[in-house]
């Protein structure tokens, strides 16, 4: 498949995740603004592919003017603080696009610290281009390897012959390739396991039957979408082995936020003796955070909630809420897979680990 963000002569490519499953349109981007805008809409969505995108639109930033100022910007271009001023600017557009997921945060300061080193060394302006646009484009290439160790360590924890239930979409879609949880059922479905997967439809915004399934069919693996209403049923009757999500944020004590309804799909595990497994690259732990009540939260548009396509199917007068994660207790998390390894309880220092 087509990597979900890649950087190729000066441009952002993003597949546009609205059109899915239906289509597979590439996106062009060629300003910072552009690439926030795909961010916001989530175009682009999932905690790595976001900070991957927003560093990209850093790069973007440094390496031209908006179109539209390029006249005035061709005697600037070459101004080292210009340049620096674009990169801040930029950087505070894509900071206020989605609250929740750290990666986005991670992937913009790790710009612009190479920025400020870039300053600091006194780089003229193709210099600092040239660092910005080998940094983010790393990133691209690391996301990709982060995930095949998170495969890699996580696979041993996959059952053979089993069915692994999985929430929204960790996927290749939600990184730049690969996954974080479905990285893992990859990887153990590479590894000769074989493994089915139930995937959570995922309300309001069906990331899981849009998403999660469009991946795993492109794949051959099998995958059953339930609605997400489901999950209890099937664990009584004994139809689920263990549980993989991804996360948008792990604080230093091991809550975890992911979309919601993942908190309810860990109860209903712990409570039936089911293994619950979070797949997060180490750029998904927030360390400055004591636990998951600091983590804030995104309420999305209403009319997620009230309509499915574009269609009402709510009646006019009913309020509705949309809070786009959740927040699972470290103590309903048997494991925390990472490319650095496996972290099990008690997550305060396994994760410093
Ligand atoms: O709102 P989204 O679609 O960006 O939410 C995505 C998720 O909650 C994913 O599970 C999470 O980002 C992990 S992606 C590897």
């Amino acid at each position: 498949m087509h990597r979900t963000v890649d950087y190729v002569q000066g441009k952002v490519l993003l597949i546009d995740q609205t059109r899915l499953p239906h289509e597979l349109v590439i996106l062009e981007l060629e300003t910072p603004e552009e690439v926030a805008d795909a961010i916001k809409t989530m175009k682009v969505r999932g905690a790595p592919a976001i900070g991957v995108a927003a560093a990209l639109g850093i790069a973007l930033a440094a390496r031209s003017a908006p179109a539209r100022d390029l006249q005035s910007a061709s005697a600037e271009a070459e101004d080292p603080e210009e340049i620096l001023r674009r990169v801040e600017r930029a950087a505070h557009v894509l900071r206020n696009t989605r609250p929740t997921a750290v990666n986005l945060f991670w992937g913009i300061e790790r710009m612009l610290k190479a920025a400020r080193e870039c300053a600091r060394k006194k780089h003229d302006a193709a210099k600092i281009k040239e660092v910005l646009e080998q940094t983010a484009r790393a990133m691209v290439e690391e996301d990709e390897q982060v995930c095949r160790k998170i495969g890699e360590h996580g696979a041993k924890l996959m059952p053979d012959y089993g069915h692994v239930l999985t929430h929204c979409n960790a996927g290749a879609l939600a990184c730049v390739a690969y996954g974080t949880a479905l990285g893992v059922i990859r990887a153990a479905v590479e590894a000769g396991k074989r493994v089915h997967v139930y995937a959570d439809e995922t309300r309001p915004r069906l990331q899981g039957m849009k998403l999660t399934a469009f991946e795993l069919v492109q794949d051959g693996i099998p995958v059953t979408v339930i609605t997400d209403n489901m999950a209890g049923s099937l664990m009584r009757a004994g139809r689920i082995d263990c549980v993989v999500v991804g996360a948008d944020r792990i604080a230093a004590n091991g809550d975890v936020a992911n979309k919601i309804g993942t908190y309810s799909v860990a109860v209903l595990a712990h409570h039936h003796g089911i293994p619950f497994y979070v797949a997060a690259p180490t750029s998904t732990i927030d360390f400055s955070l004591a636990s998951g009540d600091e983590i804030p939260i995104e309420e999305r548009p209403h009319d997620e909630v009230t309509h499915i396509d574009g269609k009402r199917i709510c009646p006019v007068g009913a309020d509705v809420i949309n809070p786009s994660f959740d927040v699972t207790p470290a103590s309903l998390v048997t494991a925390i897979i990472t490319e650095k390894g496996i972290a099990y309880p008690p997550y305060k220092q396994s994760l410093r680990a």
